[in-house]
């Protein structure tokens, strides 16, 4: 018999399995955040005084996530003003106090980091578990050094969230999705485009047809190795990254 623990999150399996059936709620989600966008909903929210440019929703999932699989090095494309690079820093101070891996590291990437932002992680309580490279994502001086920094033993996972275009989303998986651990994650930011109304993004070399998810799409072609983790999806409803999810499986 199970566990009350146990009943509850079979429970929970079940619920969020039909709420992922339902296609009156993910209407709703996809009228919700395409209206949301029109004030710029994604810029709104802090993660320990920086600010992070991600859906509330989605930093509850990297949280389960970053406990889940306790990882020893996050990689995270896509730096901006380092909120992201904060909330995986701090999630591994957290697994740490909690008696997982004691020295986990971040490393981000950017082309372009700004003085005041370097100048702030850089003076951020966090920033003793962050490393920062500066440069193209795809250019093969950084994929190098990014490569150097990992260990046989370490357990990896990678967020990818810089160029959201299509070619540049397909070369960062071919970059970085072979160094995710086997059980591990690689989650792609902004897959959400592709749901988005065509004239949303006029100032963007992106847009429906040619983003993250249509990488996404392309790379699990020759990939089996990944796999869409819908259940997440499902729960969350209310994403950027709904179908970049990428449980790597074996
Ligand atoms: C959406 S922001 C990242 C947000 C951040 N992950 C967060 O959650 O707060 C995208 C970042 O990608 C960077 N970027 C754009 N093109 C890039 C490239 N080719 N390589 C690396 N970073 C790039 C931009 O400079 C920008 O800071």
């Amino acid at each position: 018999m199970d566990s009350p623990h146990e009943a509850f999150r079979r429970q929970n399996l079940d619920s969020i399995a039909k709420l992922g059936e339902d296609q009156d709620i993910k209407k709703k989600s996809l009228d919700w955040i395409a209206h949301a966008n029109s004030f710029r909903y994604s810029y709104h929210f802090d993660w320990l005084g920086r600010p992070i440019i991600q859906y509330p929703q989605d930093v509850i999932a990297m949280q389960e996530l970053i406990w889940r699989i306790q990882p020893t090095i996050i990689i995270e494309t896509g730096i901006a003003h380092g909120g992201s690079l904060i909330f995986s820093a701090s999630m591994l101070e957290l697994n740490a106090a909690c008696g997982g891996p004691i020295s986990a590291r971040v490393l981000g990437i950017d082309i372009d980091i700004r003085e005041h932002n370097k100048k702030a992680i850089l003076e951020h309580p966090m920033s003793r578990r962050i490393e920062m490279i500066e440069g193209s994502s795809i250019s093969d001086d950084v994929i190098r050094k990014v490569r150097e920094r990992v260990n046989e033993e370490d357990r990896v996972l990678v967020c990818l969230d810089s160029n959201h275009t299509h070619e540049h989303v397909l070369a960062e998986l071919e970059a970085y999705a072979p160094l995710v651990s086997v059980g591990s994650y690689c989650v792609v930011f902004d897959t959400i485009i592709e749901d988005m109304p065509e004239d949303m993004f006029p100032e963007r070399p992106w847009g429906p047809g040619d983003n993250p998810k249509t990488a996404v799409f392309e790379y699990l072609r020759s990939h089996p190795e990944f796999e869409i983790d819908s259940t997440i999806d499902h729960k969350l409803q209310i994403s950027v990254a709904p179908q970049g999810y990428l449980h790597k499986i074996r």
